[in-house]
């Protein structure tokens, strides 16, 4: 396998998928062949388990029924999708990954982050991104910048549960500072997208994908 994995995280209005949108289309303007998906989704059945897990109609889905549901997705996405990917040398870029389930459901939920990590293991394969950009923004910070918006089922959760998720993130990234890159997402989109870029290029030209 010598594709390369980039991940992006963080808790509501961060703005991590338009900053892994631009990280891929600007990959793909290098040259490089650049895979962007997200999860839950990413595959037609993935897309379809999406739709359950954010309906707001569906508020008395059990904290294990989530879990398994993110799960089926991502292993459909991994085997169906990602993997393949990887194996012709692509970089795939996700909109979320395995981290978003240990810091919803493991921390958010309460299901304990070792359940949910073993669980992980099992729906990933054992893959594990490279590397991780989490877009880390206070919780209140990204409740604003969806005020306007309808907001979806685990949108619709309380502050604590999101101040879980954002603290179960923090120390993720605490205890692997090397994969998992902390960045500031209350800076300018603009400026935020600078660094994202810096960082997967040095990371890509240390894996010999990219020359200058
Ligand atoms: P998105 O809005 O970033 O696409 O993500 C959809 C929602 O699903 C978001 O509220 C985070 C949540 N989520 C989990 O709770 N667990 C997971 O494993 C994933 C991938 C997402």
């Amino acid at each position: 396998m010598r594709g390369v994995f980039i991940t992006f995280e963080g808790v509501e209005g961060s703005g991590k998928s338009t900053q892994a949108e631009r990280l891929a289309l600007h990959l793909n303007q290098l040259g490089i062949d650049c895979l962007l998906s997200r999860e839950p989704g990413g595959t037609e059945i993935g897309e379809q388990i999406r739709k359950i897990l954010l309906d707001p109609g569906n508020s008395t889905m059990d904290a294990h029924t989530e879990l398994f549901l993110y799960l089926a997705s991502r292993n459909q996405h991994v085997r169906g999708k990602v993997l393949p990917a990887l194996s012709q040398d692509k970089v795939v870029v996700l909109d979320r990954f395995a981290a978003s389930s240990v810091a919803y459901q493991g921390g958010g939920r309460g299901l304990g982050e070792k359940l949910v990590s073993r669980l992980n293991k099992l729906a990933t394969a054992g893959l594990r991104p490279d590397l991780t950009i989490l877009v880390d923004v206070p919780v209140a910070v990204g409740k604003k910048r969806k005020e306007q918006l309808e907001l979806d089922r685990l949108e619709r959760e309380r502050v604590e549960f999101h101040e879980r998720v954002r603290n179960s993130y923090l120390q993720m990234a605490h205890r692997a500072p090397k994969r998992i890159k902390l960045l500031d997402g209350t800076k300018p989109a603009e400026a935020l997208e600078v660094e994202i870029r810096e960082l997967a290029e040095e990371f890509l030209r240390r894996k010999g994908i990219l020359r200058r």
